[in-house]
C-alpha cells in the first residue's frame, strides 16, 4: 500500500495562539464541512471546550486536500490542549504523528509551553512546520517572532508560515508547506497488525470506541483482535475516520489514524497507550506506550444526596476510559458521608472533572480543598503518602513530613521581573536563576512546593504581570517542610472536610482568611455560628455568622399565597445544594473557600 499521500500531525501551541481556530479554517479550506455547517471550534466537541474557550481533549480528524501539484492528500490533524495540566495529551497526539504544526502568536511570542511542546515534538523526531499566527492583529511583529523560533527553540524559521486563523490568510500556504515538510509514515502493510491506542470513550450503545493510529497492517470490520498488555479479544465491530463526524471506512490502513468500534462494554478493559494486533498472528513487539500521568492533586468528591454514592463510581469508571490519567479511592467523611479521594493533573483537570461528572452523570458533588500527596515520616520509622488531610496521623507519630516541588519557569517581559520574584517568594519558592531570551523577554527558573502553586499563584502571577507572564512546570522532587492541619470548627463542631494542610508559617493568615471567607459563604440560620479555626487544641481565629432574626415569610404580608408558595419554593431550591453539617447548613462552594481566600 502507497502511503506517500498521507500526512499525520499534531497541531501544537501555548495556550490561546490559536490552534482550534487554524483547525476550523483547515477544516472549511478543504471542505471537510461545509460553511454552513461550521461553528467555530469545531474540534472542541465538548461544551464545556466551548463555554471556556479551551481544548481539553485532542481530537483527531481526517481532512482530504487538492495540493497545487494536482494531487489529493489524506491529512489526519490532531488539534492539542495548550494547557499545562493536558501536556500528556500532547505526548500522546505526537506519539501518532510524523509532524507537528507549531503555533506561535504573532503578538505575544514563545511562551512557557511553546517552548515545552516543541521540546516534545522535537524528542518524538517529528517534522515541525511553524506557524505564526494573528498577523491580521496591529500588533503583530512576525520578524522578531521568527528570531525568537530559531533562537529560542532553535527551529529553522525559514521554514515557518505566516497565517491568521480569523482572515484564513496564509492557511493554503501551511497546507503546502504540511505536504513539502511532513514526511508520509512508513510501515508494513502485509505485517501483522500493530496500531497504537490514541485515546478511547465510552459509547452507551456500542461499548468502548477507539481511536488508533496504524504502524503495520490494516484493520477490517469482523477481524478478531486482542488487546497486548491487557490481553483481551475483541471482534472488531467496525472502523472509520472523523471528518468531523463518525464517517465508516472498509479498512483502515497502515499509516492511518481512524477509531476502531471495540464493542468492548466493561471500562476497565480497554487501555490508552495498548497496542492492538490480531489474535491469530499478533506482531512481535507492542508500540513504546506511553508514560503513566501521574495525579498531582486531590480532593475529595462527595455526592450531596449519599444515593448517588455507587453512581458517582460507576461514573468514575466511565469516564476513566476517556481520561485515563484520574485516580480514586473510598473516603469517607463524617460531615460528608461516603465519597472518593480523587487525584488529578492539576486544578483545571479537576474543575473539568467536576463539571463531566455533574453534566454528563447528572450529578450533584461537593469537593473539598485540593491537597498534594505527602510524605509522613512517623516516629516508628515507617513513611505514610496521604492525599488527605484526615488521614494526617496525631502530631505526637510524626516524626517529620515531606512535600512535592515543582521546577517551574516563567517567561515574562524584564518589567515584571521584580514582581514575580516576590510573588515567588510569598509562596515559599526560590529563585533560581533567570535567562534573557530578548529584550522583550525573560525566562526565570524557580522552585516552588505544589502545595503553593495550586492555591492561587497563577491567578496571581497574571495579575500581577498584567497578563504577560507564562508558566511552566514539571516535578521536581520531595523537601522536608513544616506543615501543620488546619482544622475548622463550625457551632464548636470540627467538620473534617475544611481541615487543610499549611505551612506553620502561614497557619495563622490562612486561618484568618478562611474563617472570613466562610463568614460570607455560610447563610445566616436561625442560630448564632462560630467559626473558629484551630490547630490541634489551639483556637487561632474566629469570626461569627449572626443568627437570622426573620424567616423569609415575614416579608409577604398577610395572606399573598402565591407569593408565599414561591417563596418557600426559593428557599428549597437554595437548600438542594447545602448540607447539613450537624445543626449548620453550608453551601457547596465553603469546602472549596480554602481557594478563594486572597
Ligand atoms: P487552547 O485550545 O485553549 O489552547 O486555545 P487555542 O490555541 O486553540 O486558541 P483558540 O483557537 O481558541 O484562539 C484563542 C483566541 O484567539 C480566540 O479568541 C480566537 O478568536 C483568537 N484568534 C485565533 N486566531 C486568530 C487570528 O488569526 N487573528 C485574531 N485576531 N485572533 C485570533
Amino acid at each position: 500500500t502507497d502511503t506517500s499521500h498521507i500526512r499525520n500531525f499534531s497541531i501544537i501551541a501555548h495556550i490561546d495562539h490559536g490552534k482550534s481556530t487554524i483547525s476550523d479554517r483547515i477544516l472549511e479550506l478543504t471542505h471537510t464541512v461545509e460553511e454552513r455547517d461550521l461553528e467555530s471550534q469545531m474540534l472542541d466537541s465538548m461544551d464545556i471546550e466551548r463555554e471556556r474557550g479551551i481544548t481539553i481533549k485532542s481530537n483527531a480528524v481526517r481532512v482530504t486536500y487538492t495540493a497545487d501539484d494536482g494531487q489529493d492528500y489524506d491529512f489526519n490533524l490532531i488539534d492539542t490542549p495548550g494547557h499545562v495540566d493536558f501536556t500528556y495529551e500532547v505526548s500522546r497526539s505526537l506519539a501518532a504523528c510524523e509532524g507537528a504544526v507549531l503555533v506561535v502568536d504573532a503578538t505575544q511570542g514563545v511562551e512557557a509551553q511553546t517552548v515545552s511542546n516543541a521540546n516534545l515534538a522535537m524528542n518524538a523526531d517529528l517534522d515541525i512546520v511553524p506557524a505564526i499566527n494573528k498577523i491580521d492583529l496591529p500588533s503583530a511583529h512576525p520578524e522578531e517572532v521568527k528570531r525568537e523560533i530559531e533562537e529560542e527553540l532553535a527551529i529553522p524559521a525559514e521554514d515557518s508560515v505566516l497565517v491568521s486563523g480569523k482572515t484564513g490568510e496564509g492557511i493554503h500556504d501551511l497546507l503546502e508547506a504540511i505536504v513539502y515538510l511532513v514526511s508520509p509514515p512508513s510501515g508494513d502493510a502485509d505485517a501483522p497488525l500493530k496500531a497504537l491506542i490514541l485515546d478511547s470513550y465510552f459509547d452507551e450503545y456500542r461499548g468502548i470506541i477507539a481511536t488508533v493510529r496504524v504502524f503495520d497492517g490494516q484493520i477490517r470490520p469482523g477481524a478478531r483482535l486482542r488487546m497486548m498488555a491487557l490481553g483481551d479479544t475483541f471482534l472488531c465491530d467496525g472502523v472509520g475516520v472523523k471528518r468531523p463526524l463518525e464517517t465508516p471506512v472498509d479498512v483502515l490502513g497502515v499509516g492511518e489514524v481512524g477509531y476502531v468500534v471495540t464493542g468492548l462494554k466493561e471500562p476497565g478493559l480497554v487501555k490508552t497507550g495498548d497496542t492492538i494486533t490480531e489474535d491469530e498472528r499478533p506482531c512481535a513487539e507492542a508500540c513504546p506506550g506511553y508514560h503513566e500521568a501521574k495525579p498531582m492533586v486531590f480532593t475529595g468528591l462527595f455526592p450531596i444526596d449519599n444515593k448517588q454514592y455507587e453512581n458517582l463510581r460507576d461514573a468514575l469508571e466511565k469516564l476513566h476510559v476517556n481520561d485515563p490519567s484520574l485516580t480514586w479511592e473510598p473516603e469517607t467523611s463524617v460531615a460528608l458521608g461516603f465519597g472518593f479521594r480523587v487525584g488529578f493533573l492539576g486544578l483545571l483537570h479537576m474543575e473539568v472533572v467536576k463539571e463531566r461528572l455533574e453534566r454528563e452523570f447528572s450529578l450533584d458533588l461537593i469537593a473539598t480543598s485540593p491537597s498534594v500527596n505527602y510524605h509522613v515520616y512517623c516516629t516508628d520509622g515507617t513513611m505514610l503518602q496521604i492525599t488527605s488531610p484526615q488521614d494526617l496521623p496525631d502530631v505526637t507519630r510524626i516524626d517529620h513530613i515531606e512535600e512535592p516541588y515543582l521546577k517551574a519557569k516563567v517567561i515574562v517581559p524584564p518589567d515584571f521581573m521584580g514582581a514575580v520574584m516576590q510573588l515567588v517568594v510569598d509562596h515559599r519558592g526560590e529563585t533560581k536563576d533567570m535567562v534573557y531570551l530578548s529584550e522583550r523577554s525573560v525566562e526565570m527558573h524557580f522552585d516552588i512546593p505544589l502545595a503553593e502553586l495550586i492555591l492561587d499563584f497563577f491567578d496571581q502571577l497574571k495579575s500581577r504581570t498584567k497578563g504577560y507572564a507564562s508558566l511552566d512546570y514539571e516535578f521536581s522532587d520531595y523537601r522536608t517542610s513544616d506543615l501543620v492541619r488546619l482544622d475548622i470548627l463550625l457551632a464548636g463542631e470540627e467538620v473534617d472536610a475544611l481541615s487543610f494542610i499549611v505551612h506553620r508559617d502561614k497557619a495563622y493568615d490562612m486561618a484568618r482568611g478562611l474563617c472570613d471567607k466562610l463568614k460570607e459563604i455560610i447563610p445566616q440560620q436561625l442560630f448564632e455560628v462560630p467559626i473558629q479555626g484551630a490547630i490541634g487544641n489551639k483556637i487561632i481565629s474566629r469570626s461569627t455568622v449572626r443568627a437570622r432574626r426573620k424567616d423569609v415569610l415575614a416579608k409577604c404580608y398577610g395572606g399573598d399565597i402565591s407569593r408565599k408558595r414561591k417563596l418557600l419554593e426559593k428557599q428549597k431550591e437554595g437548600k438542594k445544594r447545602m448540607k447539613s453539617i450537624g445543626r449548620v447548613e453550608v453551601p457547596q462552594e465553603a469546602f472549596l473557600a480554602v481557594l478563594k481566600v486572597d
